[in-house]
């Protein structure tokens, strides 16, 4: 894996409808050695759209984020990012993880400016969009805490700002509220929903929560129980946008997308038990 590496070859997949994708996974098998964790993984994600992949613990969720960030390679296949193939780390992307990676020894004013720096954005237009995305986070006031003096939420907030500064192509985002309480969570999931909405960008987002995938994506993607993981069905979400997470819930026809999308899961977590 080299980290500075970053080749960008024209690609020419297309879309179903003819429109090239902002994200192209085709025929991807990711190996490990020789245990093969994904195989043959076709995957396209449109400018503007919210993905959601949901999966049993294991299954390659997460090495397929991966792939589309550049951090591993596809030991067959290729993706490609608005056209253009990846090789090496992008740039292009937002990755939002799961584990706080904020640094400790910077504050929240200064990890969000990161990626302004990389760039080598000058320093006066780095504070102005820093400030800016610390007040559209709701952290005004907080800039100079350390991540140490920040609760779980806040943190986070300060993870989005830092993802989204850098107006990335893509945003990858690998169960980012799973370690927050339940109240935090659906602030947080409205907090993401408001940012999106205002500029949309294309997101696959991985979660273990199967009304978080609803109740956020245009489209849920279900795969498999792991080795050889791959696509086994995708749901068009249909609910109406802007949407409120709590009210969404009770919308019989998420309670509909839930049932059938569960029927395709149930299947594959208890495999993975099984498994184990
Ligand atoms: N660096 C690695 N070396 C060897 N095996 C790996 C490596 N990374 C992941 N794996 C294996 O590949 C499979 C998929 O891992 P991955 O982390 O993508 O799963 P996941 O779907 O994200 O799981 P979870 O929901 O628990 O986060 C697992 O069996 C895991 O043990
Ligand atoms: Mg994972």
């Amino acid at each position: 894996m080299s980290a500075t590496v970053r080749k960008l070859q024209p690609v020419s997949s297309l879309n179903a409808s003819g429109t090239r994708p902002m994200v192209g996974i085709e025929k991807v098998t990711m190996a490990f050695g020789d245990f093969v964790a994904v195989e043959n993984v076709n995957l396209a994600v449109g400018d503007g759209e919210f993905l959601a992949i949901v999966g049993p613990t294991g299954c390659g969720k997460s090495t397929i984020l991966n792939a589309i960030a550049g951090l591993l390679k596809p030991a067959v296949g290729a993706v490609s990012i608005d056209g253009a193939t990846v090789s090496g780390v992008q740039n292009d992307i937002g990755y939002l993880f799961q584990q706080d990676a904020l640094l400790p020894w910077k504050t929240a004013f200064e990890n969000v400016e990161l990626g302004l720096m990389f760039r080598r954005v000058g320093a006066a237009e780095r504070r102005d969009k820093a400030m800016a995305w610390l007040e559209k986070v709701g952290l005004k006031g907080f800039e100079g805490r350390y991540p140490h003096q920040l609760s779980g939420g806040q943190r986070k907030r300060v993870q989005m700002a830092q993802a989204l500064i850098t107006e990335p192509k893509v945003i990858l985002m690998d169960e980012p509220f799973s370690a927050l309480d339940i109240h935090t969570r659906h602030l947080m999931q409205n907090e993401l929903l408001r940012l999106w909405q205002e500029d949309r960008r294309a997101v696959v987002m991985i979660t273990h929560d199967l009304e978080e995938a609803i109740a956020l994506g245009d489209r849920v993607v279900v795969l498999a129980a792991g080795p050889k993981s791959h696509i086994i069905d995708s749901f068009p979400v249909d609910l109406e946008r802007p949407r409120n997470v709590a009210e969404i819930k009770l919308d019989p026809r998420f309670l509909t997308l839930y049932r059938d999308i569960w029927a395709s899961l149930r299947g594959e977590v208890e495999k993975s038990y099984a498994r184990r």
